[in-house]
């Protein structure tokens, strides 16, 4: 006997599927037979995951959105829902960041970070929620460890990403009667071009790597495992949840 997930005939939006998590997200919900719409900022990327996907028999399509704009957020899905049908599973999963001293952020970068990765993300939310009640589907948002213990130089990023697990289990409560399912992936630090930057003033992968528990940094197919999961069916009985998906690291 065996465990199959099959989302054939289902349609999955990913925000930020150009690149990393996101990603990963997108190829691996395409491997499980879903119809994958890449929303993201760089057009260019979003258009070569698109066209990985088909190369590896999937059905994806590429629309350029910035999810801090509703005009542009309402364009795309146009375009994805043209293409593939009504959205049927949300990740919410683009997001910008800055590091630096908390007293140091301009009020410039402060909406910024807040506009994209927690008002954006809500916008994208509130443009895809009809389609995604009228077919019982789920949403799954990518917050972040930080949100939970804490990040130095991240404090704005972490107070937007805690605003994610506020709306998770908020909506969850809201939506449950439709059988929508909206839960939380927190990863821990993982290999991506946007944490690149990031791994390395910290002292590299190894250093890193020494504080989890399973003796590694993630890697983005570590987290889109864990999407995968929150959008299948096996995880039809779980709302509201926020997983950590971190070696180990965040025990809470
Ligand atoms: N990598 C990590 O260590 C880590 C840890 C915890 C949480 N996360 C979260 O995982 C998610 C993905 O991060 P990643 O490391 O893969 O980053 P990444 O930089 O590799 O990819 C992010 C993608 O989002 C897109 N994007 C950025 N702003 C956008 C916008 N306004 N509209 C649409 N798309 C936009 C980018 O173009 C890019 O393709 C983010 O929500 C991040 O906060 C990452």
């Amino acid at each position: 006997m065996s465990i199959s997930i099959d989302l054939a005939g289902q349609v999955a939006v990913v925000t930020g599927g150009g690149s990393g998590i996101g990603e990963a997200i997108s190829k691996t919900l395409a491997r499980a037979g879903a119809s994958v719409g890449i929303a993201d900022l760089s057009a260019e990327s979003a258009e070569r995951v698109a066209k990985e996907i088909a190369a590896d028999g999937g059905q994806a399509v590429a629309a350029a959105v910035d999810i801090a704009s509703r005009e542009s957020i309402e364009a795309g899905l146009a375009v994805i829902r043209s293409a593939l049908g009504p959205v049927a599973h949300l990740v919410n999963n683009a997001a910008t960041w800055s590091v630096k001293p908390f007293a140091d952020h301009t009020p410039t970068e402060i909406d910024r970070v807040i506009g994209v990765t927690l008002t954006g993300t809500m916008a994208v939310t509130q443009a895809a929620l009809a389609d995604i009640v009228a077919q019982a589907g789920s949403i799954v948002v990518i917050s972040s460890d930080g949100a939970r213990i804490g990040e130095r130089y991240m404090s704005v990023y972490a107070a937007a990403k805690a605003g994610l697990i506020g709306l998770t289990k908020s909506l969850a409560r809201e939506v449950g009667r439709y059988q929508v399912n909206v839960n939380a992936i927190a990863p821990g630090t993982t290999n991506t071009p946007g944490s690149a930057g990031f791994i390395e003033q910290a002292g590299g992968q190894e250093k890193l790597a020494r504080a989890y528990p399973l003796g590694r940094i993630g890697e983005p197919q570590d987290i889109a495992n864990a999407a995968l999961f929150l959008v299948s069916p096996l995880s039809s009985w779980m709302t509201g949840q926020v997983l950590s998906v971190s070696g180990g690291f965040t025990m809470v």
